[in-house]
C-alpha cells in the first residue's frame, strides 16, 4: 500500500527522497510525488505511473536539504497527476503525504469547503492539508495537533510547512511510521527498507504519537503534545538483503532464501534438543481449550496447515479464521481462547483489527510475525518472530515457509507440554522440523522439471489443484501464488468435493495439478486423479520423490522430497512456488509487483 519517507538534513533531498520511493516501490503503487523544501518555498512534483517517469519529470530542478515523498495505492479516486500525493494547501505555505484512510473526510471536506476552502483532487488525504491551512496560527506543531484531532480512522502522516525550512512533522495512527536517527540528518518512512542504506538506528512510532523531525534531532511527542522518551532500536539486517543479489527477480531469490531463512525460524528455538521457543514462557497452554488462528492471504493458508498440525498433536479444538470476516463474526472468544495471529508484514489492517477483537473479549493473542517492532507485534500479548529477513516481493514465499514452520514448532511445544505426544515422537517431531532447511534445499534441487512444465502450461488460462488434508491446504497457497503473479485463473479443491458440483468444469485438456503426499490419504487423492485423467484432464503430480507409481498416472510428476507428513507443507509448496514463478515469467508478468497488488495491506 501506500509508501511515505521524509528526509531532513545536508544532502540533496530530491536523490534521496526517490531512493527511498524506490525501495518501498514492493509495496505496490499507481502514481508517485515529492515535495522538497529550498528555503521557504515548497516545490511539489508528482505523477502517475512508476518513480521512473516521477524522476524523468522531476530531471535536475527541486533544490533543498528536506522533503516528504509518497507512492499511492489509489483507494479514494483514480490513480491521476492530481491525486497523487504530496497535496499541498493552496496558499502553498502546507504539504503532506498520507497511508491510511480518513473516515469522516466527507464531512470535513463539506466543512472546509464552507469555510471557502477549495479541493483539487477526489482524495480523502486533501482534507488534511487543508485543516493544517484552517488551523494555522504560526505554531507548527500545535497546528498539527489541531488538525489531526479531527481525524477518524488509520493515517501515517509527513508534513512540511514552508515557513519551517528543514522541519518535517510525522504522525502516525494506526498506519505503520518509522523514523531513522542519522549523523546530521534524520528519515521517517513507512518501513525501514527506505532508508536502510542510510541508517540501521530506528524509532517505532507508536500509535497516537508524533514526532518533530530536523536534521540535529528528533522529538517524539504522544497524542496531548507531552514529550516521550522514545526507545532506541538497531535493525539486524543490511541494505544488501534487501537488493536482487544476482536474481532476475526478487521473488526467485526470496524462494531460493528459503533454507537459510528456516534456519533463522528454527534454530534459536531448540534449546538442549527441545523446543523452546523465548516468548512463550508465560503462555499456560493447559488453560487454553480452543485455538483460533487468523490471518489474511498467504498467512491465513499458513494457518490452515497450522490447523490441521495443531489438531493432530495437540488435541486442542483449533479452526483457521479470515481475518476479515472473523473481525464481523461476532465471534465467540474468552480467556480460554488463544488467538494466532500470523503476518509477515505486521501492519495488516485486517489482521490488526481481529485481534483488537479478541482482545477485547479477553483472548489471549499470540502472534507469529516477521517484521519486528511491527504494529502486530506490538498489540500481542506473546510473540513469535519468523525472522525470515526481508520479504521485497509481493507475493510472499519465505514469508509463508517460515510462518507454518514456526506453527510446527508452536504445536510440538505445546503437544510436548500438554502430554499428548510421547517424549520419544516429540523428539521425532523436533528433529523432523530441523532437517527442514536441508529438506526444502532438497526440493529447490528436485524442482529442476518445473521450468519445462511451466514452458508448455503458461498458456492455459485456468486450471486446478487438488489434494486433501494438509495437500490442500497447500493448494490454497499454490493457486493463490499463480494467481497474485501470472494472473491465471486458479482454483484449490479440496479433492473429496470435486464429485460434488465442480467436475462438471473437467473436460478435454483441463489442466489439474493434485498434490499427493499426505501419505494417509494417498490412495483417494489417486482416485480422484483417476477420474478427472477419465474426463480428458491434463495432470500435473505432486509426489513424494519415491512415490514413482505416479509417473504412470499422471502427464507429468514433480517430486518432492519426504519428511514427516504433519510437516510435508514446507518442502511441497517450493515446487509451486516455482512453478507460479516460471508461468508468469513466460508470460511476461510484473512478478515482483503484480498490478493492482501491495506488500502491505494497511487498509480494509
Ligand atoms: C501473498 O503472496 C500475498 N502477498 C498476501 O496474500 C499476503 O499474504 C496477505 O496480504 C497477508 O499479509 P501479511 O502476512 O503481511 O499480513
Amino acid at each position: 500500500m501506500c509508501g511515505i519517507i521524509g528526509y531532513t538534513g545536508k544532502g540533496r533531498a530530491r536523490e534521496i527522497l526517490i531512493e527511498g520511493l524506490r525501495r518501498l516501490e514492493y509495496r505496490g503503487y499507481d502514481s508517485a510525488g515529492v515535495s522538497v523544501c529550498d528555503g521557504n518555498v515548497i516545490r511539489t512534483v508528482k505523477s502517475q505511473g512508476r518513480i521512473s517517469v516521477l524522476d524523468e519529470k522531476i530531471g535536475d530542478e527541486l533544490p533543498g536539504t528536506s522533503g516528504i515523498g509518497h507512492t499511492r495505492w489509489a483507494t479514494h479516486g483514480a490513480p491521476t497527476d492530481t491525486n497523487a500525493h504530496p497535496h499541498a494547501s493552496a496558499d502553498g505555505k502546507f504539504a503532506i503525504v498520507h497511508n491510511g484512510i480518513i473516515e469522516n473526510y466527507e464531512a470535513l471536506r463539506e466543512e472546509l469547503t464552507r469555510h471557502g476552502m477549495k479541493f483539487q483532487s477526489e482524495t480523502d488525504s486533501e482534507v488534511v492539508v487543508n485543516l493544517l491551512d484552517y488551523y494555522y496560527d504560526g505554531d507548527f506543531k500545535n497546528t498539527v495537533m489541531k488538525a489531526t484531532s479531527r481525524l477518524e480512522g488509520s493515517y501515517a502522516l509527513g508534513i512540511v510547512c514552508s515557513d519551517f525550512p528543514g522541519t518535517l512533522f510525522a504522525v502516525r495512527n494506526m498506519s505503520p511510521l518509522i523514523i531513522g536517527i542519522g549523523a546530521g540528518e534524520n528519515y521517517f518512512a513507512s518501513d525501514v527498507t527506505a532508508f536502510i542504506s542510510h541508517t540501521k538506528n530506528i524509532i517505532h512510532l507508536d500509535d497516537g504519537m508524533f514526532a518533530k523531525v530536523t536534521p540535529d534531532g528528533v522529538t517524539i511527542y504522544n497524542s496531548i503534545g507531552a514529550k516521550v522518551r522514545p526507545t532506541y532500536e538497531k535493525v539486524t539486517w543490511d541494505a544488501e538483503a534487501a537488493e536482487k543479489g544476482g536474481y532476475e527477480h526478487f521473488m526467485l531469490k526470496e524462494i531460493m532464501e528459503q533454507p537459510r531463512a528456516l534456519e533463522a525460524t528454527i534454530n534459536p528455538r531448540l534449546k538442549e534438543g527441545k523446543f523452546s521457543p523465548e516468548g512463550l514462557e508465560s503462555l499456560d497452554i493447559s488453560k487454553i481449550d480452543r485455538i483460533v488462528i487468523t490471518a489474511c492471504g498467504s498467512a491465513y493458508h499458513a494457518g490452515v496447515v497450522g490447523r490441521y498440525v495443531i489438531e493432530s498433536l495437540c488435541r486442542i479444538p483449533t479452526t483457521a479464521e479470515l481475518a476479515s470476516e472473523l473481525r464481523y463474526a461476532s465471534p465467540i472468544l474468552n480467556e480460554r481462547t488463544l488467538v494466532i495471529a500470523i503476518s509477515q508484514s505486521g501492519e495488516t489492517a485486517d489482521t490488526l483489527a481481529a485481534m483488537r477483537e479478541a482482545k477485547k473479549l479477553g483472548a489471549p493473542v499470540l502472534a507469529i510475525v516477521n517484521v519486528v517492532g511491527s504494529s502486530v507485534a506490538s498489540l500481542a500479548d506473546y510473540v513469535l518472530y519468523t525472522w525470515a529477513g526481508p520479504e521485497i516481493a509481493v507475493a510472499t514465499t519465505k514469508g509463508y515457509t517460515t510462518q507454518v514452520a514456526m506453527l510446527d514448532i508452536f504445536a510440538v511445544w505445546a503437544a510436548g507440554k500438554l502430554g499428548t505426544v510421547t517424549p520419544e515422537r516429540e523428539a521425532e517431531l523436533t528433529s523432523a522440523i530441523v532437517s527442514l532447511p536441508a529438506c526444502v534445499q532438497r526440493a529447490i534441487y528436485l524442482a529442476s522439471n518445473v521450468e519445462e512444465i511451466a514452458k508448455h502450461s503458461h498458456k492455459h488460462s485456468s486450471l486446478f489443484f487438488i489434494g486433501r488434508n494438509i495437500d490442500y491446504a497447500c493448494c490454497l497457497e499454490a493457486s493463490l501464488k499463480l494467481k497474485e503473479v501470472s494472473y491465471i485463473h486458479s482454483e484449490a479443491y479440496a479433492a473429496g468435493e470435486l464429485k460434488h458440483g465442480t467436475i462438471a468444469l473437467i473436460s478435454q485438456n483441463q489442466l489439474v495439478i493434485a498434490i499427493a503426499c499426505y501419505e494417509a490419504l494417498r490412495e483417494k487423492t489417486m482416485s480422484n486423479i483417476q477420474q478427472v485423467k477419465a474426463r480428458g484432464a491434463n495432470v500435473i503430480a505432486v509426489a513424494h520423490e519415491t512415490d514413482r507409481s505416479l509417473i504412470a498416472e499422471a502427464d507429468d510428476v514433480i517430486f518432492v522430497p519426504e519428511t514427516e507428513p504433519l510437516f510435508m507443507a514446507v518442502p511441497q509448496i517450493v515446487p509451486m512456488q516455482l512453478l507460479a514463478y516460471y508461468v508468469a515469467r513466460e508470460n511476461g508478468c510484473d512478478i515482483d509487483k503484480p498490478k493492482n497488488l501491495a506488500k502491505s495491506v494497511t487498509v480494509e
